[in-house]
């Protein structure tokens, strides 16, 4: 192997994108290194897609394989037949992973399959709950990785635990350094809330998109419970993922006032929200991690989560599937005194490292791909 380097990224879904920009720009800032990006098209709107790539000051990719929706099977098995063969018409060094969905999955299975290394930045998270999609591609992207980027030391116990500790390295978290880099953008860009006529302080926000939680027996009741909080508490301003909103335009939902359904929001719209606002409900693993970065309490409508840490600090308040004690945690909340204190900023930064994480994955990946050229079996 030269000591010039091909790297491929895979993504696919919102949540990827925000974890690839930190990686696009580390790697266009180190020597030797050819980055390209590929696609997979399982997010096609251009509010969970393009805006992201436009917003955050990435290139397109370089291919787009326009999967689009399908079930867990049909979208896989397409990302694994079109991955396979670009990946065997570069043959790059190496391939990027991000997270747990869909495109994580068949990226890590085409590139080992062919022996080309995989590296998965944000191993080690395990929500033990293997129901969800997302565990089972997190324990395959780990098994199968060749180098795994744990973002916390809780994920690096967990890689422990499965034996998994010799590939691992702890990087910190790349969602970290997006909103670090990105937060001050936000704040003198962001019209969303002129735009929507809200103060800072005056409103909470929701976010909901994971399976459980869009059926539509538990999305009605969650409608419910997010009435009587909107009503008994502050406002609720609701950016609706796609899969939430063919819910509500199937069950003909008709919200009250005080509780305001959105469109997607942009990322940086989203990250000027979510630090206005007084408190976030939410089921996504993202928004509850930017939630504690941007010192807004979050409450979390799951019954586990990956991120304990937040738990743990006292930030993050887990109100069980179908949010079955959210208005009292709401009300809570919002009588309790600011938790994030000084041991509570310090604790976040232990765990989610100094806003520099795709750096070192990229200086990391370089020196282990150099260490391991002799070793990687011929196809
Ligand atoms: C995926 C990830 C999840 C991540 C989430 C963030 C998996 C298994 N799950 O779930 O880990 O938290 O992304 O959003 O990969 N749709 C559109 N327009 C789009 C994108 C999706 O209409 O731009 C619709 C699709 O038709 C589909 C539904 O939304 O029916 C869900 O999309 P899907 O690709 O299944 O992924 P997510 O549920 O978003």
């Amino acid at each position: 192997m030269s000591d010039h380097l091909t790297l491929v990224s895979v993504v696919g879904a919102r949540p990827q994108f925000v974890k690839l920009a930190p990686i696009c720009r580390a790697m266009a800032l180190a020597d030797n290194i050819e980055h390209l990006v590929v696609h997979t098209g399982q997010h096609y709107d251009d509010n969970m897609s393009a805006s992201f790539f436009e917003q955050l000051g990435m290139h397109e990719p370089h291919l787009n394989l326009g999967v689009g929706s399908g079930s867990h099977a049909e979208q896989t098995a397409t990302m694994l037949t079109a991955l396979e063969s670009f990946l065997r018409d570069r043959r790059p060094d190496a391939l990027l992973t991000y997270g747990d969905t869909n495109s994580t999955l068949a990226a890590t299975l085409a590139a080992t399959k062919i022996h080309i290394p995989v590296a998965h930045v944000e191993a080690g998270l395990r929500s033990f709950n293997r129901a969800m999609p997302e565990e089972i591609n997190r324990l395959v992207a780990d098994h199968c990785g060749d180098r795994l980027y744990a973002p916390t030391p809780q994920a690096m116990v967990n890689l422990e635990r499965e034996n998994l500790l010799g590939r691992a390295v702890l990087s910190g978290d790349v969602m970290f350094d997006s909103v670090r880099h990105n937060i001050e953008l936000a704040r003198s860009r962001s019209r969303a809330l002129e735009d929507l006529d809200f103060a800072a302080g005056a409103f909470g926000m929701v976010t909901v998109h994971r399976p459980v939680n869009t059926t539509d027996a538990t999305l009605r009741v969650l409608l419910g419970v997010l009435e009587t909080t909107a009503r008994r508490h502050l406002p609720l301003l609701f950016p609706v993922h796609p899969r939430t909103r063919a819910v509500l335009d199937k069950l003909g939902y008709k919200p009250p006032p005080e509780l305001v359904i959105l469109e997607p929001l942009s990322y940086l719209d989203n990250i000027c929200l979510l630090e206005a606002a007084a408190f976030v409900i939410t089921d996504s693993g993202g928004v509850q991690k930017e939630a504690a970065f941007l010192h807004t309490p979050c409450l979390t409508v799951r019954d586990e989560t990956e991120w304990t840490e937040t738990v743990d600090i006292g930030v993050n308040h887990l109100v069980g599937s179908s949010g079955k004690q959210l208005v009292e945690a709401v009300g809570a909340v919002l009588a309790a005194q600011n938790p994030f204190d000084d041991r509570a900023l310090r604790r976040i930064e232990e765990c989610y490292g100094d806003g520099h994480a795709a750096e070192k994955i990229v200086k990391d990946c370089k020196t282990w791909l150099l260490k391991i050229a002799d070793e990687i079996p011929a196809e």
